[in-house]
């Protein structure tokens, strides 16, 4: 700053008059300068705001936790209310003992705190032909990552004893549209959870208060929220949501389908098109996300030149598995156009594909599961757009 700032050589208001006391907001709020920072609709993306859909301010947050109020909602038939002594889940079909559990019971297992990710597998597919929304809030801001508090549901699957014959269990939510899923019974035993808490305090609303199922690495469609009834069955239920949607129709007009996992995947969540450099040439900041379903992030590489040369990028933080991982690539940008890329590795050595690669494997037609590498341009100016590079 120039000689004679008067941020510096004067006195300002916040140093002269006494701030608020506590309490002012006994339930705290983010600074007021950061109004901004909120999730966002498309509004054309869906018919109605009761069945639609909000995106993560990805290109706003750092770190690897997303704060509750910005995590984004999917749900289909709005917002259940429902007060917590007035919940119920219920275990029945193939086992022993049918129970029904209140809130109050569940809160007497021994619980678990398990940070995840949790992805829509919509998350980019209105990226799956051309690039289109011009931000990562939209094509990749169906996703965040959080800390649960809950209950091993394989405890509770053993509190009524599945019988032998028990393969599958269908999660039902309670909500008005019921969503129900078909999950194989060695993934329920495996490592989900049937969670209350999220980052220390109780689910929000929009994410299934006061209950919801964990799935930990699999699609967002079958974290059931409001979690009301656990079905032991024999074979998949073959639900409206595992057959006409999040199933994948591949070229051959045959469609995919029971493609819980989601793939190896990463964004440059800024420079990012709603994070443009505003600074000029000299150091920069270059920094993004990464996750994959099947286990912790080995490498991220980032490419400035749209992926002639690839350097290998700084993770920084926690390492865990089903979790987003946070990297970073320092560079001095010397003020020339840039195109910016990044890859992520797994720890099961499965690469981000491109575009691509993802469209000749499985067609033009798909809309879930679209983990391709992103490309942003950032001219001069350091105006940051959606592009392709082919
Ligand atoms: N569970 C119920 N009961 N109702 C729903 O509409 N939407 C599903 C899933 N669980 C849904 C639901 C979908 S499609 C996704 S992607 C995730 O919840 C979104 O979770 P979130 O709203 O916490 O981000």
């Amino acid at each position: 700053r120039a000689a004679g700032d008067p941020l510096i050589t004067e006195i300002q208001d916040w140093n002269r008059y006494l701030g608020e006391g506590v309490d002012v907001a006994p339930y705290g709020k983010p600074s007021e300068f950061e109004a901004h920072v909120v999730r966002r609709s498309v509004p054309w993306l869906t018919a109605d705001p009761v069945s639609s859909v909000n995106f993560t301010p990805l290109h706003e947050l750092d770190g690897i936790i997303t704060p509750n109020g910005l995590c984004f909602e999917r749900h289909h038939g709005g917002t259940a209310t429902i007060a917590p002594a007035d919940h119920r889940l219920m275990i029945h079909g193939l086992v022993d003992t049918p129970l029904v559990f209140t809130m109050e019971d569940l809160k007497r297992f021994p619980r678990e705190n398990r940070l995840y990710f949790l992805e829509c597998a919509a998350n980019g597919g209105m990226e799956w032909r051309g690039s289109q929304l011009n931000g990562c809030q939209y094509t990749h801001g169906m996703i965040h990552c959080v800390v649960y508090t809950g209950v091993p549901l394989r405890y509770l699957l053993e509190e009524a004893g599945v019988k032998t014959s028990g393969k599958w269990l269908l999660a039902e939510g309670a909500d008005a549209s019921a969503m129900t899923r078909s999950i194989p019974m060695e993934k329920a035993l495996d490592d989900c959870l049937v969670a209350f808490k999220m980052n220390g305090e109780a689910l929000r609303p929009e994410q299934g208060y006061p209950l919801r199922l964990c799935v930990p690495g699999w699609e967002g469609n079958m974290w059931v929220k409001w979690l009301r009834r656990l079905e032991v069955g024999d074979k998949p239920w073959a639900q409206r949501e595992e057959t006409s949607k999040y199933t994948d129709l591949l070229a051959n007009g045959k469609a995919r389908r029971h493609s819980w996992v989601m793939d190896v995947k990463s964004v440059i969540t800024s420079p990012s098109p709603q994070a443009p450099v505003t600074h000029g040439k000299g150091p920069l900041v270059i920094t993004g996300l990464a996750w994959s379903g099947s286990g912790t992030i080995k490498r991220v590489d980032v490419t400035i030149d749209g992926g002639r040369t690839w350097q290998t990028a700084r993770i920084d933080g926690p390492s865990l598995p089903k979790a987003l991982h946070r990297f970073y690539l320092d560079i001095n940008w010397d003020g020339s156009e840039l195109l910016l890329q990044s890859r992520a590795i797994d720890d099961q050595g499965l690469v981000q594909p491109t575009k691509n690669e993802l469209r000749a494997a499985r067609g033009e037609n798909s809309i879930y599961h679209n983990n391709g590498i992103q490309t942003w341009h950032v001219n001069t100016d350091g105006v940051v757009e959606n592009v392709e590079v082919s």
